[in-house]
């Protein structure tokens, strides 16, 4: 006979399975299902503030002129395979269905790398079923995390070129893949999981700083080379586009050689993952945002930190969304852009344009409540 009251465990699990079943067939229509599922059982575990279950999530930024650019980013979800790790399953269709409630929809939205935590097959195969249910054209940009198992053979044949460009409203878009690293493993004789399992641990010394390498830097020179230097320009990076901590690889290895070819453009911006956190930079006439991931918030670099970012607070532990989210971001017609982050559990943080044009004196962000790392 079957018992009248079902354990916490067994109800849990039997809804962790129904879960996984529904991911099976991820259709638009089971995608809602499926999402607000998710949404509930972390509603019941007291980790969503009411406010997001408001049918529609009016965006934050304020209306604009009309003719700005509004898109919605979601970054680094490191996806396991799904019977591993089913709360990064769930914080990535957390994501969509915030970006799917925008109203307005946004133009587009980006992806911004390490969909997948190990590049395996079955984690990106996951990964792109579920952004199928992003309503608003995607553009996706890879991560190490994506890459380093095939050399991105699967991803791109999800995916398709990691490096491209386009133009929408006057704004030139590029997306680069700023991960490349010199062949550290055949010399040692590794598998491609280990080489994986290695470039994944950022902080061991075996694996090679990321750059964007000679061949895209010339690609990128060409690209751009039609454009006068009044050309609005954005630009997405995975890893920042600037030498910030070597240790941990927050850092790409030929930033200088990059800013030189866009330093002639009078308004640059540099939207980045890779980091997980709040992260603000300039240099000279290119402003640099990091975008929040759906995983984990990182600590801060211990040193070297740009003066102009404003730390989010330390994330609670006990609270495994804390100091994750999604965000959007307004393009000005000038190709400056006013950078949301929208933390599930705090109220959502604008570093606007006046901020960095104003090198931090006009325009200040909300200041965190507690210390960051
Ligand atoms: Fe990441
Ligand atoms: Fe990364």
């Amino acid at each position: 006979m079957r018992p009248k009251h079902k354990s916490v465990e067994t109800r849990y699990m039997e809804e962790r399975n129904e879960f996984f079943q529904a991911l099976k067939s991820l259709d638009r229509r089971s995608f809602i299902k499926v999402s607000a599922a998710a949404l509930g059982a972390a509603a019941t575990r007291g980790i969503v503030p009411p406010t997001s279950f408001q049918p529609v999530r009016l965006s934050a930024l304020q209306a604009g002129t009309g003719s700005d650019i509004y898109f919605a980013y979601i970054s680094d979800s490191h996806l396991y395979e799904q019977d591993v790790n089913d709360r990064f399953v769930r914080s990535l269709l957390r994501a969509v269905d915030d970006v799917n409630q925008l109203d307005p929809q946004p133009d587009f939205v980006l992806y911004g790398g390490d969909l997948a935590q190990l590049g395996q097959a079955k984690e990106l195969d996951l990964g792109a079923q579920i952004l199928k249910g992003v309503k608003a054209p995607l553009r996706v940009m890879v991560g190490e995390h994506d890459w380093y198992l095939d050399l991105g053979e699967k991803w791109k044949s999800l995916f398709g070129q990691p490096t491209y460009s386009w133009d929408h409203k006057g704004v030139h878009f590029v997306t680069l893949m700023s991960v490349v690293e010199e062949d550290f493993w055949t010399v040692r004789g590794m598998s491609p999981m280990e080489r994986m399992k290695t470039v994944a641990g950022l902080d061991n010394g075996v694996q090679r700083p990321f750059t964007v390498g000679a061949e895209q830097r010339q690609w990128l020179q060409n690209d751009l080379s039609r454009f006068g230097n009044d050309t609005p320009l954005v630009v997405f990076s995975h890893s920042p586009l600037y030498k910030l901590y070597k240790n941990w690889n927050f850092w790409t290895d030929d930033a200088d050689e990059v800013q030189a070819i866009l330093s002639r453009f009078k308004n640059v911006s540099v939207i980045h993952g890779h980091t997980h956190q709040m992260l603000t930079n300039r240099i000279g006439n290119i402003h640099f945002h990091g975008m929040l991931a759906t995983a984990w918030p990182w600590p801060y670099a211990p040193e070297g930190m740009p003066p102009l970012t404003i730390q989010m607070s330390r994330p609670d532990p006990f609270n495994p969304q804390d100091g994750c989210g999604d965000g959007e971001v307004r393009v000005h017609p000038e190709g400056l852009v006013d950078k949301v982050y929208n933390f599930w559990n705090r109220n959502p943080v604008t570093v606007a344009r006046e901020y960095t044009v104003s090198w931090g004196r006009e325009s200040l962000p909300a200041r965190p409540n507690r210390p960051s790392y």
